[in-house]
């Protein structure tokens, strides 16, 4: 069967190539793939970057945010042929770790955690993929090809349950949420911050292209230049940009005993002590949390099914900016500035 394979830490290595059917050990489900999404994460392994092959491999086989149909359920599970379903990304460190040992595995505390596509287990993008049954997680199947959102969703679902249980430390009943950055992630946690109630702001540096629409057309406010200049204290920030100046204002401009939430990864040396010392004056006299957050457990998938489920699918369409073949996936790893998610397609929903 095809795949998309990279050498991990090797620059320049990433193809589209044949390798055998996906091991049985792998999962007792069977699985078609229909779509995998990209992401940052996968444009850095194939940079060379980050990115880990399986114990005794040289390749790894990319993609965590996956879409299939299953084709053959297996005889120890409740999927039945033809389920749309996703795989969760995440495995449990085999130590295992307090959080691990308790499924929560999104916490992991000593860092041997597997991920599939990432960390030591193969991805998604390959024709047919493997799971074990209780990792996989049932897409409404009025969703079609969006269900390949589910995986990003998941990563908003913990991240604003991070700050919902932070929230509870004192009384706060927040009103207003600041999004930075209109990425999938950016938008899909305005997506649920809106069904949440809240008052939503979305910033980010475009001025035009699809962006503003799509964030307007939520019935959220659009912003763009700096966090600073938005005019008002946020309750929340959702950061997802991982740009240094971006999560130095958005420290300024949270209100007091607000939370600003990391989702991004970014890159940028040491800060002096100076501007550290700073950052942290302003937390300590406004009470605020600055929590980092990464993957999701089970009941972040669980979440985010019921999310997407019930969002607006014309609106979720739209977050779909491009689909490319698998032969042309090297186009799927660029990035042209009006891409929101761009998908690689393997066969129709
Ligand atoms: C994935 C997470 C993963 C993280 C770090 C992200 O792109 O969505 O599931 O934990 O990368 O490897």
């Amino acid at each position: 069967m095809k795949a998309i394979t990279v050498e991990p830490r090797k620059p320049g290595t990433a193809r589209l190539e044949d390798i055998p059917e996906p091991d049985p050990r792998e999962g007792s489900v069977l699985v078609e793939a229909i779509a995998v999404g990209v992401c940052g994460t996968d444009v850095e392994i194939a940079e060379g970057k980050y990115g880990w092959a399986p114990p005794g491999a040289d390749r790894l086989v990319l993609g965590h945010e996956s879409l299939g149909r299953v084709i053959d359920p297996g005889l120890a599970s409740s999927f039945k042929k033809g389920d749309l379903v996703v795989g969760i990304v995440r495995r449990p460190d085999p130590v295992p770790c307090p959080s691990c040992a308790v499924g929560e595995w999104d916490m992991c505390r000593n860092g041997k955690y597997t991920e599939r596509g990432i960390k030591e287990i193969h991805g998604f993008m390959s024709e047919r993929w493997r799971i074990e049954p209780e990792y996989a997680i049932k897409v409404d199947p009025t969703l079609g090809i969006l269900g390949v959102l589910l995986e990003p969703t998941t990563v908003i679902a913990k991240a604003l349950e991070q700050v919902a249980f932070i929230g509870r430390r004192s009384f706060w009943e927040p009103r207003t949420v600041l999004v930075t950055g209109a990425g999938p992630i950016g938008l899909l946690a305005a997506l649920a911050a809106k069904m949440y109630g809240l008052e939503v702001h979305v910033l980010d540096r475009v001025e035009d292209g699809p962006k503003p629409a799509i964030v307007r057309d939520l019935g959220a406010t659009y912003h763009s230049g700096s966090v600073t200049a938005i005019g008002f204290e946020p309750d929340a920030i959702i950061e997802c940009t991982g740009v240094g100046k971006v999560i130095a204002d958005s420290i300024q401009a949270i209100g007091a005993s607000g939370t600003v939430c990391l989702t991004g990864v970014g890159h940028g040396g040491i800060v002096s002590a100076a501007a550290c010392a700073d950052i942290a004056a302003a937390s300590v006299l406004k009470n605020n949390v600055i929590v980092g957050s990464v993957n999701a457990n089970k009941r972040h998938w669980y979440k985010a099914g019921n999310l997407l489920a019930r969002a607006d699918r014309n609106w979720l369409c739209r977050l779909i900016t491009r689909r490319e073949r698998p032969e042309n996936f090297m186009r799927a790893l660029e990035r042209t500035p009006d891409d929101i998610k761009v998908i690689v397609q393997f066969s129709e929903p």
